[in-house]
């Protein structure tokens, strides 16, 4: 069994990024500049943002966190929005979810403009991705795919697995799995919760991408012997023994299920940090005019 070190992969990842940021500021030019929009002080968001800040000055890029009060109104919010979208200065910004309750996070998605979305969740993006063409790939789909091209995991005509439908991590990963490219050519199963005979279909897969937020879902009668997993879990778990107070969880039974693959994702350290790394790469390509072409 191998254990793929996504906290190793982005390190480098942000390394090579930072390499290519130096040589355009050598040359005299503008490094990339991401924004970020955070309302409210959510416990979560909170240190996201803070790891997204602190990626930006590994990278060597401009960066800028705008703050709300949790009352900003939609209205408010949306005009900051197109504040942005018109600052030749910000390559790329994102609006940090969740949000408070009365503001509508789908509208709030759609008024980004899809050339500074680097998050990927507009669906001028979503819609590019599923037809192949270059866009913002959403960031922990994004990181999946590089985890698998930086082990070498051959992924032609595999059967993957993808447990979980949501916007952010199973459809996307589900499409790129399927695109016809290395990583990708993989035959795709996705389970949800009306999915019946999920045991039998995980036992089947060769690779398998656990993205429910249910601690310890996958455990090892699930699993077919040399499988490759990848766990996107994080669900936070009360521990006293943690200065946080928490622990992070992932969706696989990782002890059990270790000794039968050949390939595992941990928690933390596998998808997590590569999320950020996405960003990055996202950011770097909006700074070179993705969509300038
Ligand atoms: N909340 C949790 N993950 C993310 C993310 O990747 N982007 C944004 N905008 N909000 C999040």
């Amino acid at each position: 069994m191998n254990i793929i070190d996504g906290k190793e992969t982005a390190r480098k990842i942000k390394q090579e990024i930072a390499a290519e940021v130096k040589k355009m500021t050598d040359a005299g030019e503008r490094p990339p500049h991401l924004s970020a929009i955070l309302v409210g002080h959510d416990g979560g968001s909170e240190s996201y943002m803070a790891n997204k800040v602190k990626a930006c000055a590994e990278c060597g890029f401009n960066s800028d966190l705008i703050r709300f009060d949790e009352d900003i109104t939609e209205e408010q919010l949306l005009k900051e929005i197109q504040k942005l979208n018109e600052n030749p200065d910000v390559d790329g910004f994102i609006v940090q979810l969740p949000l408070p309750k009365h503001i509508d996070e789908q509208k709030i998605t759609e008024a980004i403009d899809y050339r500074k979305d680097v998050d990927g969740f507009n669906p001028i993006n979503v819609g590019r991705l599923s037809i192949g063409l270059p866009g913002f790939r959403s960031a922990t789909p994004a990181g999946i795919i590089d985890l698998l091209d930086r082990y070498g995991i051959e992924t032609k005509g595999k059967h993957a697995v993808v447990l979980g439908r949501s916007n952010i991590v199973g459809k996307p990963v589900a499409i790129l799995l399927m695109q016809k490219a290395q990583p990708g050519d993989c035959t795709v199963t996705v389970c949800h919760s009306s999915t019946k005979n999920l045991k039998e279909i995980c036992r089947e897969a060769d690779i398998i991408v656990a993205a429910l937020g249910r601690p310890g879902f996958v455990t090892e009668d699930m699993v077919k012997p040399g499988a490759v997993i990848i766990d996107v879990g994080t669900t936070r778990v009360p521990d006293a023994t943690r200065k946080s107070g928490f622990r992070l969880c992932g969706d696989v039974d990782f002890d059990n299920v270790a000794e039968k693959c050949s390939y595992i994702t941990p928690v933390p350290g596998g998808v997590g940090p590569m999320t950020i790394c996405s960003l990055m790469k996202n950011t770097l390509l909006a700074r070179k005019g993705l969509f300038n072409k």
